[in-house]
C-alpha cells in the first residue's frame, strides 16, 4: 500500500511516499527559511504563496523518487490539517483534495502533533502503546499519554511560549538569526550548562504545565546586566546555561509522568528534539529511571511529510477516511 503524504502547516513545503505503512519511499522538504530570515519570524502570507509554487513540483519530485510511474499508483493521501497557519495549511490540503478526487484514493487528514508522535514508528518500528510522549516544537510543547492507538490525553502543556519559540527568541537576542534552535544548540556545545542558574519555572508545579516566560526575562535581565557593566557576555555559557534550565524541566516532568501512569516508554516528537542536550539527557536520566527512550532520527524531528504519511497509512489502514468538505483547523492539537 502506497501512502503520499503532505505537509505545509508552516514554513517547510514537504511531500513524502510511504510503502506499507512504515517504509519511506521518498521523504522531500522545500524550505522557505531564506523567504522568512529577514522578518526575523515566519510570516503567514509568504509561507502560503511559497507552499503554491513549491508543492506540485515537489509532488512530480516525489513519485519520481519514489519510483512510482504516476499517481495512480497511490491507495491513499495522508495531509495535515492542523494545528499550523491556516493560508498554509490550506494549501496542502487543496493539492491533497484534488489528488483524492482525481484518483479515487481516499483522503485522510491528520494532526500534525500526531505526525510528531508517528515519526518514531518509521524509526522504531509499529507502535506498542502505551507511552508518554514529550512534545516540543516551535508552536507546542506537551506532555502527552498515548493508553492505546490513536488516544492522546494531554497531561500538561506550556502556560505561555513553546519551547522552540523560546529557543528561536533567545537565539534572536544574542544574535543567531532565525530560526535559532539549531544555532543555539550548536553554540551551547561549548558551553558550561552550570555557568548561570536560570528559573526552571514551575518545576516543582506538582503537575505537568511548563512556563517560558520566567526563563526569557531571566535571560534578557542578565544580558541587560552584563552589558550595562561593561562585560563582554560568554555566548556559549548563556546558550548552555538557557538550554539546561529548558531540557531540566522537560525531562523531569516527562519521566515524573511515566512514574506516576507506570508507563514504560517514553517518545519525543517534533523539532526541539533535533536538540542534542535534550536527547542526551532525556536518554540519561530517562535510562537511570528504567525507562525506554525513543525519538526520531534528526531529519524526522523536523517538520516532515513521512510522518504525516505514517499516521495516515495507519489510519486509513482501519478504515477511517476524511471527507473532502473538510476545512483546516488551525487550533487542532491532539485532544483539543
Ligand atoms: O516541529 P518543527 O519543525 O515545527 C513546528 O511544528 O513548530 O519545530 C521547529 C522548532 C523551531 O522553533 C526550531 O528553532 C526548533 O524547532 N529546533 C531546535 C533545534 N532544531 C530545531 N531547537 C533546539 N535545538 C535544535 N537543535
Ligand atoms: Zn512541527
Amino acid at each position: 500500500m502506497i501512502t503520499l503524504g503532505i505537509e505545509t502547516s508552516c514554513d517547510e513545503t514537504a511531500v513524502a511516499v510511504i510503502e506499507d505503512g512504515f517504509t519511506v519511499r521518498a521523504n522531500l522538504i522545500a524550505g522557505q527559511v531564506h523567504l522568512h530570515e529577514r522578518f526575523g519570524g515566519v510570516v503567514p502570507e509568504v509561507a502560503a504563496r511559497a507552499h503554491v509554487e513549491a508543492l506540485s513540483p515537489l509532488m512530480a519530485e516525489a513519485l519520481e523518487a519514489a519510483g512510482l510511474s504516476g499517481f495512480g499508483d497511490i491507495d491513499g493521501v495522508a495531509v495535515t490539517v492542523g494545528p499550523g497557519l491556516v493560508g498554509a495549511l490550506l494549501v496542502g490540503m487543496a493539492a491533497a483534495k484534488s489528488l483524492s478526487l482525481a484518483t479515487g484514493a481516499p483522503l485522510i487528514g491528520i494532526d500534525h502533533l500526531e505526525g510528531h508522535i508517528w515519526a518514531n514508528f518509521l524509526t522504531h518500528g509499529p507502535p506498542e502503546p502505551p507511552y508518554i510522549a514529550l512534545v516540543v516544537s516551535g508552536g507546542h510543547t506537551m506532555i502527552v499519554h498515548m493508553p492505546e492507538l490513536f488516544r492522546y490525553e494531554v497531561l500538561g502543556q506550556t502556560l505561555d511560549d513553546a519551547a522552540g519559540e523560546a529557543f528561536d527568541k533567545v537565539a534572536r537576542l544574542i544574535g543567531l538569526g532565525f530560526p535559532g534552535g539549531p544555532a543555539l544548540d550548536a553554540m551551547a556545545r561549548d558551553g558550561n550548562p552550570d555557568a548561570i542558574r536560570f528559573p526552571r519555572s514551575m518545576e516543582r508545579s506538582g503537575d505537568f504545565d511548563s512556563s517560558m516566560s520566567g526563563l526569557k526575562t531571566a535571560v534578557l535581565r542578565h544580558v541587560k546586566a552584563e552589558r550595562a557593566a561593561g562585560h563582554d557576555i560568554d555566548l556559549p555559557d548563556l546558550a548552555a546555561s538557557f538550554q539546561e534550565a529548558i531540557v531540566d524541566v522537560q525531562v523531569g516532568k516527562t519521566i515524573e509522568a511515566a512514574r506516576q501512569l507506570d508507563v514504560g516508554t517514553v517518545l519525543l516528537g517534533g523539532g526541539v528534539v533535533a536538540n542534542t542536550r535534550l536527547r542526551e539527557r532525556m536518554e540519561r536520566d530517562g535510562g537511570a529511571s528504567g525507562l525506554r527512550v525513543l525519538f526520531p532520527p534528526l531529519e524526522l524531528c523536523t517538520d516532515n511529510a513521512a510522518m504525516i504519511a505514517c499516521a495516515g497509512a495507519a489510519r486509513l489502514a482501519r478504515g477511517e477516511r476524511t471527507s473532502l468538505d473538510i476545512g483546516a483547523d488551525p487550533n487542532l492539537g491532539l485532544a483539543s
